[in-house]
């Protein structure tokens, strides 16, 4: 098979990947710097991020501050060392981005203009009105075409990275217009392929996010880090899922229940106030938001609709002047996807799975334990989330990580090989591979239905490893994703055509959500105790004598993974109780 051949190889087109890519052309012009994307890089799912991104600005702020309210929102489990240099690098580059023309919105007086966020002390979220993942994406992207030495290759899927003497060097990808299969050998790659939210039934994550750098990394046996803690945003719309943005209620926005009472101040977040008030009610953490709706749902509270239960949130007193200022595009949303307008209705709104706090085991400069791959962004795992995260923290993490990770990997890279006859070697043995498996033969006589694999996953992961769990709903799912593992080798596949072979592309992502699922069950099976967004039904005590510690699940072949500790770094902040609401 004919090599292609770049110095550094970003699996993921967007904000992390583009940011990496820039700081790649920064440190070293010399390099030249691929980016391989499964989609052109502006529908990449950091487009529909909608409120904001943290990072101090205010005099009254302190990175003191952001980093308590980061580090006591992940209920001690992020690294302080990296949550530290998180808030001291986050300024910085939303600079930065203002420089490359992100159109933060402003205060009358021409001062960034920043909203306040669930769990956080004091107003540090920028925002550019609520479509921030849209403006600041293009201010990448946009930013990404002014260095010659990037190149890319849009709508190409990757299928294996290639490792060859315990060094990634490179990757196998399909060029989906033509079919072809290629490898791309490197001295470096960097995933940054964002999460893996499509596991579960409802999500707010765009149709692309299957965890594809995750499994990647997996199955190349390097560790998938705290993996059991999964975010639910407390404001989805039912069905859709689409995110109804945490900006509603930083501008003043309720959550009532069918009784049309605010439920929150029944759960330890503060009583009503006429506005926001930080920290407390509906600017508590998503974790226990998410928490308190299935409470409600336990005590009748909840309405019934045709895609399951729901509460409704409440913006009407705000105004149509605040709402088509501050958050034009939720009536947007709600105006299109639910025939309501905000203005005079509620919006019925639900908890949906939004991100993944665990993801690739990385150092605090994105590196990975296998030599030659780093990760950043949602596919990593740094950690500064811990086991919950708060909202607009991780726009943030994908610039000061993705511009970390970009200056590491032009480090290592300057000066090395790449890609010998070894990987060149596997690169056709994967090509062959697909063949088999997908095109012909294989899959192509199987008699599994990937629609029927893919709702039974849902199924499990919802029931199983949803907000609450307990080892009985976790070792249920654990024995049906052990099934799928078996099924998904016996799909069967109608499309055999080379272009644009979507089929083939969503057999091979589902591939990926099983492996991820499988890392998500067994590593909350085994965290016997309840923290942040992990809630053991029949473990509900934090137990930090004995899981003071980050999850590694390693791939074990034929089986499921085996799950490793690390332990969790304190620099300044000794483990405490999370108070919010007073
Ligand atoms: O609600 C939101 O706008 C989400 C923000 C985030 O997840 O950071």
């Amino acid at each position: 098979m004919e090599m292609l051949s770049h110095d550094i190889l970003i699996v993921g087109g967007g904000g992390a990947g583009l940011r990496a890519a820039i700081a790649v052309a920064e440190t070293d012009p010399a390099l030249n710097v691929a980016v391989v994307s499964k989609v052109y890089p502006m529908r990449s799912h950091t487009v529909s991020a909608e409120g904001g991104a943290a990072a101090v600005v205010r005099p009254d702020d302190s990175f003191e501050d952001h980093a308590y309210d980061t580090i006591s929102g992940g209920d001690w489990l992020p690294d302080q060392d990296a949550v530290e240099a998180f808030v001291n690098e986050a300024p910085r580059e939303l600079v930065q981005m203002e420089h490359w023309g992100c159109p933060w919105s402003r205060e009358p007086d021409g001062s960034v203009a920043v909203r306040p966020f669930g769990g956080m002390k004091i107003e540090r979220t920028w925002y550019a009105s609520d479509k921030t993942g849209f403006h600041m994406l293009h201010t990448l992207f946009q930013t990404s075409l002014k260095y010659d030495p990037i190149q890319r290759y849009d709508e190409w899927f990757v299928t294996k990275l290639l490792v060859d003497d315990g060094r990634c060097q490179g990757v196998v990808a399909i060029e989906l217009a033509t079919g072809r299969i290629r490898g791309i050998s490197a001295k470096a790659v960097i995933i940054c392929t964002g999460g893996c939210g499509k596991v579960f039934p409802f999500t707010t994550n765009a149709n692309i996010k299957n965890g594809d750098g995750m499994s990647l990394a997996y199955r190349a046996g390097v560790p998938l880090k705290d993996m059991e803690f999964i975010q639910y945003h407390p404001t989805g719309l039912p069905f859709t899922g689409i995110l109804i943005t945490e900006a509603t209620r930083s501008e003043g926005g309720y959550l009532l229940n069918k009784d049309g009472y605010r439920y929150l101040q029944d759960y330890d977040l503060g009583t009503p106030q006429p506005q926001p008030v930080l920290r407390s009610m509906e600017l508590g953490p998503r974790d226990r938001l998410s928490q308190a709706f299935v409470k409600e749902q336990e005590k009748g509270r909840t309405l019934k609709g045709p895609y399951g239960d729901y509460v409704n949130l409440d913006i009407r007193h705000l105004g149509e002047k605040v709402i088509n200022s501050k958050i034009p595009f939720v009536r947007e949303l709600c105006l299109k996807y639910e025939n309501i307008d905000p203005v005079t209705d509620l919006i019925p709104v639900r908890p949906v799975v939004h991100y993944m706090m665990g993801g690739i085991h990385t150092d605090i400069h994105g590196a990975t334990p296998m030599e030659g791959l780093f990760a950043a962004g949602e596919a990593a795992c740094v950690s500064i989330n811990g086991a919950n995260r708060l909202g607009s923290n991780s726009l943030t993490e994908l610039l000061v990580f993705g511009a970390r990770v970009g200056r590491a990997a032009a480090e290592y890279a300057s000066g090395r090989n790449g890609g010998g006859r070894a990987v060149a070697a596997q690169a056709a043995d994967e090509e062959e591979r697909i063949e088999r498996q997908y095109r012909r033969g294989g899959s192509r006589s199987g008699g599994e239905k990937m629609a029927d694999i893919r709702q039974r996953m849902h199924d499990a992961m919802e029931s199983g490893a949803g907000i609450y769990r307990s080892a009985e709903s976790l070792a249920q799912a654990a024995q049906e994703i052990s099934t799928l593992q078996d099924r998904i080798q016996r799909l069967a596949l109608d499309d055999s055509s080379q272009t644009f072979n979507t089929e083939l592309v969503a057999a091979v992502e589902l591939t990926y959500m099983l492996d991820v699922a499988e890392t998500i069950i067994h590593s909350a099976i085994q965290r016997t105790e309840s923290r942040g967004s992990h809630q053991r039904t029949d473990y509900p005590e934090r137990d930090d004598d004995a899981y003071l510690t980050h999850s590694l699940a390693l791939r074990q072949p034929g089986g499921a993974p085996a799950i490793e500790y690390q332990p969790v770094t304190i620099t300044k902040w000794p483990p405490g109780e999370r108070i919010y609401g007073r």
